[in-house]
């Protein structure tokens, strides 16, 4: 049974070792027949997700929103987008989730607020140097008519970081900072006033009982206040991964205070709540976010971009471990969200490495890239702390990488002039049942906001429910393991020597994991029952591409 609510704190939290399921909700489940996923959608699904034995659901934005980006361009932290559905609906799902052991977190998008925000309305109205500007970035333009953008910093999505506003006389004015699309002005994170509405914003939604906050772009709120330029040439259309170490707007000391006067406002609420850091930083610098008095954890980007390859495995899963225990903050495991290709298709690539924006990015045996997909949940459920599931991966989705070019909703899309096409190919409606489209999303005859491939009849949950081997199956047989097997508490995890190509670690004395990576089968050891197996296991033997869990403890598995 998933643990219960309490009031009160514990001394092991349940997001030490939580399983977080991320509803991409647009494309979650469609209750009113729009096409678009909704609160009417989830709920209605709230006994499939009990059933695979999640213990949280990560919702990602829902508040009103013209999406721009796909609800992260927030007009109103504190409702519920008329798309999805309403307050009191949001309110009684979070009941619900509550009622059946699950958690809820939701996602708030600190960083920037949508163009049709109050504030930002509120500052294009108002003249330059008025605290309605000084709630967001606005500038003077450089060059002799101020025609150029104040620095030369670009957008996430392409392009240039600033736009030039018209100012209400109709002249050409300031500039506001856009560190991704223009829709989503950055916000100043100097200012008392946007401090203190953040934090009315957390309480707002901790007093509707949810259970933690995934925080947007976590690493971007500071500014260095002089804005200095990166020294990116003028033509081009990203900014160049770089990990500089003065970065000016990029993991800036300024952050950390912000987080701590948010942890104390979580502490101050009953039983155990949660923040979870979306920081791509450093490795050595996330430890900063994750002391005892910041946020409680982070995502481990490092391992969803891992390539399927032992030694690269193995490091990340090391350098998370160790690196975290010095602050006491648990590792998390993520293989796939709504911003990267789906995993089965980057398992089947020649390189299986994840990069951004990718879809196209060579061929993919989907065959294979299934398979390791199932051996990599069986390691990921098997590795101490919590783990992230992205809605479609327990049914094996493959990213739609032949979307129509006038279906695409990403913003890097037009943004890159039509050369990048985004993301929306791993959020693509889920497959529910049925033979056609919809597949359940919807109502039958409704047609899903983007299209579902032909081929995903085989692998709506409908057709792998009670079907040995299917990946659903899998998800939940390892989830009910998880939850019940001694040894996955442990929080810990022994390496054993095991020879080139097979990765094996110990969780406790009866309890290992074994992934076979190389191209041959790999005898296992004897006396050692098989919990579960990523594929069948015939002869004592591991095959390819395959991840077994195993038990040494005697027929009684306490
Ligand atoms: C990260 C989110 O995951 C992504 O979907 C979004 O586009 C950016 N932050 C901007 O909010």
């Amino acid at each position: 049974m998933p643990r219960t609510r309490t009031d009160q704190k514990s001394a092991t939290p349940w997001w030490r070792d939580a399983v977080i399921y991320q509803v991409y909700i647009r494309s979650f489940a469609d209750g009113n027949g729009d096409g678009v996923g909704d609160i009417a959608g989830l709920r209605a699904r709230l006994p499939y997700l009990q059933e695979l034995g999640v213990d949280a659901l990560w919702i990602n934005p829902w508040y009103p929103s013209p999406m721009a980006d796909g609800g992260y361009d927030v007009a109103d932290y504190r409702s519920i987008d008329p798309l999805f559905g309403t307050l009191a609906e949001a309110e009684e799902l979070i009941a619900e989730a509550h009622t059946r052991g699950m958690r809820v977190v939701l996602d708030i998008v600190p960083n920037h607020t949508s163009d049709q925000h109050r504030w930002f309305v509120e500052a294009l109205a108002s003249p330059p140097g008025s605290p309605e500007r000084d709630r967001y970035l606005f500038r003077d333009g450089t060059g002799p008519d101020g025609s150029r953008p104040p620095n030369d910093w670009r957008s996430r999505f392409g392009g240039p970081a600033w736009t030039r506003v018209t100012e209400a006389d109709g002249s050409p004015g300031q500039w506001f900072l856009h560190l991704f699309a223009a829709e989503q002005p950055d916000l100043n994170w100097a200012s008392r006033e946007v401090r203190a509405e953040f934090e009315a914003i957390l309480r707002f939604w901790f007093d509707r009982g949810v259970d933690g906050f995934r925080i947007d772009v976590a690493h971007g709120l500071a500014k260095d206040p002089a804005l200095p330029d990166l020294g990116i040439p003028d033509d081009a259309l990203f900014e160049h991964e770089r990990h500089k170490e003065d970065h000016p707007h990029w993991d800036q000391e300024g952050v950390h205070e912000i987080y701590q006067t948010w942890r104390k406002i979580a502490d101050s609420y009953a039983g155990d709540r949660l923040f979870v850091a979306e920081a791509h930083v450093r490795e050595d610098r996330l430890v900063d976010y994750l002391r005892q008095d910041e946020l409680h954890t982070a995502f481990n980007f490092p391992f969803l971009k891992s390539s399927w390859e032992p030694n690269a495995m193995r490091e990340v899963i090391d350098r998370a471990v160790t690196g975290l225990a010095a602050v006491d903050a648990p590792p998390t495991w993520v293989l796939s969200n709504h911003d990267v290709p789906r995993h089965v298709t980057r398992y089947g690539r020649g390189d299986t490495q994840t990069h951004e924006h990718d879809v196209g990015a060579g061929p993919a045996d989907l065959e294979l890239g299934t398979r390791r997909a199932r051996a990599a949940a069986l390691l990921t459920l098997a590795l101490p702390g919590s783990a992230y599931l992205y809605q479609g991966e327990e049914l094996g989705l493959w990213e739609v990488e032949d979307l129509p070019d006038e279906v695409l909703a990403d913003p890097t899309w037009k943004r890159s002039g039509g050369t990048v096409r985004g993301r929306d190919g791993c959020r693509v409606p889920l497959p529910w049942s049925g033979l056609d489209g919809p597949f359940g999303f919807g109502p039958k005859g409704t047609e899903a906001w983007l299209p579902q491939p032909a081929e995903w009849k085989t692998l709506t949950a409908q057709a792998q429910s009670g079907i040995p081997w299917s990946m659903l199956e899998l998800y939940r047989s390892a989830l009910r393991l998880r939850r019940e097997q001694s040894g996955f508490d442990s929080g810990t995890l022994r390496w054993l020597e095991m020879p080139e190509g097979v990765l094996a670690f110990e969780r406790s004395p009866v309890l290992r994991c074994a992934v076979n990576f190389s191209g041959e089968p790999f005898p296992l050891p004897k006396n050692w029952g098989v919990l579960l197996a990523s594929e069948r296991i015939t002869g004592g033997q591991l095959p390819a591409d395959t991840t077994v869990w195993l038990w040494g403890g005697g027929s009684s598995r306490g």
